[in-house]
């Protein structure tokens, strides 16, 4: 079984792309053959600085090994040194719909923000798909913010394997069961994200633990002291129960259970805090340890590129074929 997921460089990444993104990467390359991508390509479809996106790729990668990713196991590299990705988002842009990309819930938040609003940002699904699509994936571990694109992705598939001939295997989104949607603590009804929201409610992987300690410390709760499950009714709260599910590994219902009798939020806000400095503890130091070394990291995305080109050729070059280009032997 394929498994692909990607991840933007950009920034410090979040308790959302732990639960979402890196924690069930982790547990999905035990179950085939995972390829998973920093996607620097579409790291340019919103302002960005040149040498942070020089540095968030390398810290990416990083981020990737540190959370548990197995280089022996699993293919690890760069979208940009890989050119079949580009190559492949030009090819599907010819079966993707301006209807369809117009009708992108991010795209429309995302062009909200920005002062300048690129043709990269309206077609960035394209991209997404070709990275899908090249590697005959089965399953895309993501997070719930990405539901939208990935569903467009198995359209996409299924368009061009009945205009052209079957050429894709269609992907499955695979979702936590827990903490596919995180929020931002200081406004719960809001994905937790680096590039909107209170910035005190966000939670970086690379947060020094008394930050994180504080910032839960500092999580907004509703008035009624029952902690208790009910994202509608009590956003915080069941944001910080999910929070601790992830992080303990315990359904919400134990977490509930364990809670039930306890002396309301303080005490809880700050259990959860410890036990993400306990989770992201050892993460931080494999971190450090690996970035401090470019060397060994750059050796290791040059090694991934290679097995990825490898990869991604024959899909590549069946698209080619099956659209009618001349193929120059
Ligand atoms: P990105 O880099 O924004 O996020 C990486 C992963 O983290 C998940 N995630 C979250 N999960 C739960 N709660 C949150 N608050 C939260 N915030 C982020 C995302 O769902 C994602 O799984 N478009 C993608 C990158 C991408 C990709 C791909 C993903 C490009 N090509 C191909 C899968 C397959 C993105 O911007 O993810």
């Amino acid at each position: 079984m394929r498994i692909f997921s990607g991840i933007r460089a950009s920034g410090d990444k979040t308790l959302g792309n732990y639960s979402g993104g890196y924690r069930q990467y982790r547990a999905t390359q035990e179950q085939g053959e995972g390829v998973f991508c920093i996607v620097d390509l579409h790291s340019i479809t919103t302002a960005y600085e040149p040498e942070g996106l020089h540095e968030a790729t390398l810290a990416g990668a990083a981020m990737l090994f540190a959370t548990g990713i197995d280089p022996e196991r699993s293919i690890v590299f760069a979208q940009s040194h890989v050119k079949a990705h580009a190559e492949a988002a030009w090819l599907l842009s010819a079966v993707t719909s301006f209807g369809e990309l117009r009708r992108m819930t991010q795209f429309k938040d995302k062009s909200a923000e920005q002062e300048f609003v690129s043709a990269g940002l309206f077609t960035y699904p394209v991209l997404m798909a070709g990275d899908i699509l090249l590697y005959q994936t089965d399953i895309v571990p993501i997070g719930d913010d990405q539901r939208q694109h990935l569903e467009l992705t198995r359209d996409i598939a299924e368009r061009f394997n009945s205009r052209y001939g079957t050429t894709f295997t269609v992907p499955q989104g695979v979702y936590p069961e827990e903490g596919a949607r995180i929020k931002n603590l200081q406004e719960p009804e809001r994905l937790m994200s680096t590039s909107a929201g209170n910035p005190q409610g966000v939670v970086r992987i690379v947060d020094e633990p008394d930050i994180i300690r504080k910032k839960f410390k500092t999580a907004v709760t509703d008035s009624e002291r029952e902690i208790r499950h009910d994202p509608v009714a009590k956003p915080g709260i069941s944001n910080l129960i999910e929070i601790m599910s992830v992080a303990v590994g315990k359904s919400v219902d134990a977490i509930e259970r364990r809670y039930a009798d306890d002396a309301g939020y303080g005490p809880f806000k700050e259990d959860v805090g410890e036990a993400i400095v306990a989770l992201f503890d050892p993460i931080q130091d494999r971190y450090r340890a690996l970035r401090a070394d470019e060397g060994a990291l750059r050796k290791l995305l040059s090694d991934g590129a290679e097995r990825a080109r490898e990869a991604a050729a024959p899909t590549l070059a069946a698209m080619y074929e099956r659209m009618g280009f001349v193929r120059l032997s």
